[in-house]
């Protein structure tokens, strides 16, 4: 474990996509610094660690998957696998005492968010789930929004409605996108951010009864023989009477948004979850705000997660304060599977469980 004094080092755990472009935001982060970086190819991992210019020794930081388990150099370990690898990895490294920020989805159902809060809580080690737009200024502007009832600019708020609609034909991404095997499909790798701004801002439980669910399944990969949704929209009412409207699509035109519709106005941008580091205009009942060095997000994330750890090693009792906390993440896991449930994908837990 990191002295309260000292940054926390961080493991990366694959050498992909965005391992790649979050590296250097680690390495940007306050309290935070990069020790090792870990891939089924060492070659690679160095090369990587080589590339960021921003790890000390890149030969010494390159090492095997299995490594960062028992590394006295790693507090913590960002993970950055595939779906379906993520909740034996994360339930590993948890074990073995190891911090963990897990990429978004965390997991798809509800028993494995709970079963990964109770190791950690168990190891004394924190656990949060990558949701990097919910650490910057515009998120916390929402929150108010949606919070502040009859008092917020909008009045009290009635409805949420947001769409990640991110048109892809990069073969590359789609391979792990459209893949049943590696729980892909527009829900997990995109719509989840939708539900994470839902179960975020409007401030009560679901009303599971209410929920409705359609998609559309793309073709299965080959050698593959179920599918996963290419296009998905989810809609459910919460105990408040808060409304919400979902959508998560590969293959309809982009189009990003998060709105909030009050009684008296709407709180609207189409940047809710790459939101600018530097200038960010938010829409509120039609006047502009602008929301000014809100900061790089994914930065904003890692320098979260270590001021989160620092104070609970000074405070020496409790648990790390992280947002999203697992209350969070188990909600947002329980509406994955309930939507996946009504839509007729299920997945071999079997597979999502081999490490
Ligand atoms: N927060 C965000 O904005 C954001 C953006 C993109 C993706 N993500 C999330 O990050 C995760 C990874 O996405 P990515 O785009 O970085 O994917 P990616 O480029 O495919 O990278 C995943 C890495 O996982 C490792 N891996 C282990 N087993 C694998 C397998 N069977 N097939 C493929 N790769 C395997 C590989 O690393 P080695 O070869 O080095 O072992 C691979 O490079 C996903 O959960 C995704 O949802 C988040």
């Amino acid at each position: 474990m990191a002295s309260p004094n000292k940054p926390v080092r961080w493991g990366v755990l694959g050498a992909g996509r965005i391992a790649e472009g979050v590296l250097p935001r680690i390495a940007d982060a306050s309290g935070c610094v990069v020790t090792a970086v870990a891939s089924r190819d060492l070659a690679k991992a160095r090369a990587m660690a080589q590339r960021t210019g921003r790890i000390g020794d890149p030969s010494a930081a390159a090492c095997a998957y299995d490594d960062l388990l028992t590394r006295d150099d790693v507090d913590a370990v960002y993970v950055t696998l595939p779906n379906h690898l993520h909740f034996a990895w994360c339930q590993r490294l948890l074990r073995s005492g190891k911090h963990v920020l897990c990429e978004k989805p965390m997991v798809a159902t509800r028993r494995e968010a709970e079963a990964l809060r109770d190791v950690a809580s168990s190891r004394g080690v924190a656990i949060v789930e990558g949701f990097m737009w919910m650490h910057h200024p515009q998120t916390l502007r929402l929150e108010e929004l949606a919070q502040a009832g009859d008092a917020s600019p909008i009045g009290r708020l009635l409805k949420i409605r947001s769409h990640r609609n991110v048109r892809t034909t990069d073969a590359y991404i789609l391979a792990t996108r459209l893949s049943h095997a590696m729980q892909g499909g527009a829900l997990m790798d995109i719509g989840c951010y939708p539900i994470s701004a839902a179960m975020l801002l409007a401030g009560a439980a679901p009303d599971w009864s209410t929920l409705r669910a359609r998609a559309d399944l793309a073709p299965p990969l080959p050698g593959e023989t179920r599918a996963v949704d290419d296009t998905i929209e989810f809609a459910w009412t919460f105990n408040n009477g808060v409304e919400f409207e979902g959508e998560a699509s590969f293959s309809r035109g982009t189009g990003v948004f998060l709105e909030l519709v009050g009684t008296r106005g709407v709180a609207r941008t189409t940047f809710p979850y790459s939101p600018d580091p530097v200038r960010q205009p938010l829409v509120v009942a039609g006047s502009e705000e602008l929301i000014e060095h809100g900061g790089e997000r994914f930065t904003n994330q890692f320098t979260h997660f270590a001021a989160a750890l620092r104070a609970q090693q000074q405070s020496s009792h409790g648990s790390a304060a992280v947002r999203p906390g697992m209350d969070l993440s188990i909600r947002i896991a329980d509406a994955i599977e309930r939507i996946h449930q009504h839509v007729g994908i299920v997945w071999d837990h079997a597979s999502a469980r081999r490490a």
